[in-house]
């Protein structure tokens, strides 16, 4: 976020890969993989870049949609959503896509630890035959003043937490993105404590919005939107929603997020939207429809204040607003 003065979407639209190409690439990288295994093509070119295997929860997909999450903007079209991303294991652009050629969704193990009753490590599909996916509409605001709407598909949060039965020391959940540099080239670089680490006190990881995602628009999530597994918060900041999770921590301590541990003085734990409370580099006050171009007024919790006004209740003047 802040190693970068030109934002993303500001490129032109000619170097944007469109997602429908994109796929197409895809496929040709598993016939390209087919055909290596066939040892009809050899070398280590199209080894490298054979892209996923084929994602064993595709029957799951459409799920339900529910209806108590609405919209007050249209949905995002996925040929804009896939093209504006942020993962900056894979890239400090927007068009994240094409540097995940070495990104597979399977296998993913996820572990559960810390202060919990029932410490557990599973594959993504055994989590999945325990809990219910459903579509959530949801809008999703950028720190970086940008804004989409996305229909994610995945299950609350609580009832992860539920699985793991934190004991009653645990205060905060502290999560963890996959490391491994050979997969994601910038986990390479240095100047960034990777893997990337998100948390959310115990209270805001089983509020109802706190969600899960494994999909987007129907079907399973692409890789650029941190699939197999992401938590999206959609009244906080979008560098809360980790991306390609493999662990869950419960805790006694606030966990330290990568931002904060980067940037400190610019990105902070708490991380809620508030259109009142500039950056120290830029105003909150409204936010860039990534679709349209048109700027729209940001809302206090980016709309969701009747869900989670609450959790905050006499905190305030606290610094939970960054
Ligand atoms: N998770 C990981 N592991 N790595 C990242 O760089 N970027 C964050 C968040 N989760 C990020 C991440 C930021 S800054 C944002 S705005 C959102 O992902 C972007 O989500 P999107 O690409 O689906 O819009």
């Amino acid at each position: 976020m802040h190693v970068r003065r030109t934002r993303g979407w500001e490129l032109p639209s000619s170097s944007a890969t469109p997602e429908a190409l994109y796929f197409s690439r895809r496929e040709l990288m598993g016939a390209g993989a087919a055909l290596l295994a066939a040892g009809v093509v050899a070398g280590p070119a199209v080894a490298q870049r054979v892209g996923d295997l084929p994602d064993p929860s595709a029957g799951l997909y459409p799920a339900a949609q529910n209806p108590r999450y609405t919209l007050d903007r249209p949905v995002t079209p996925q040929d804009k959503s896939s093209v504006v991303n942020n993962y900056y294991e894979f890239s400090y652009g927007k068009n994240v896509a094409p540097s995940m050629g070495r990104f597979q969704r399977r296998p993913w193990l996820v572990k559960i630890d810390g202060l919990v009753e029932k410490p557990q490590e599973f594959g993504i599909d055994d989590l999945l035959k325990k809990v219910q996916l459903e579509e959530r509409l949801y809008r999703h605001r950028c720190v970086e003043a940008w804004s989409m709407a996305v229909p994610w598909t995945g299950f609350p949060m609580k009832d992860l937490v539920a699985l793991a039965a934190p004991t009653s020391a645990a205060k905060y959940v502290r999560m963890e993105t996959f490391l491994d540099p050979k997969v994601a080239p910038n986990q390479k670089d240095f100047r960034f404590p990777w893997p990337y680490v998100e948390g959310l006190t115990l209270a805001e990881a089983t509020n109802e919005l706190a969600f899960l995602v494994t999909g987007v628009y129907g079907k399973p999530a692409p890789g650029q939107y941190g699939a197999p597994l992401r938590l999206v918060t959609p009244w906080k900041y979008g560098f809360k929603s980790i991306k390609g999770i493999v662990r869950f921590s419960f805790t006694d301590k606030q966990p330290v997020s990568f931002w904060e541990e980067v940037q400190g003085g610019e990105y902070g734990f708490w991380a809620n939207v508030n259109p009142k409370v500039p950056h120290p580099r830029w105003s909150q006050a409204s936010e860039e429809d990534i679709t349209t171009g048109n700027r729209r007024p940001t809302l206090l919790f980016n709309g969701y204040g009747e869900f989670v006004a609450d959790l905050y209740k006499g905190r305030e003047a606290e610094k939970i607003w960054f």
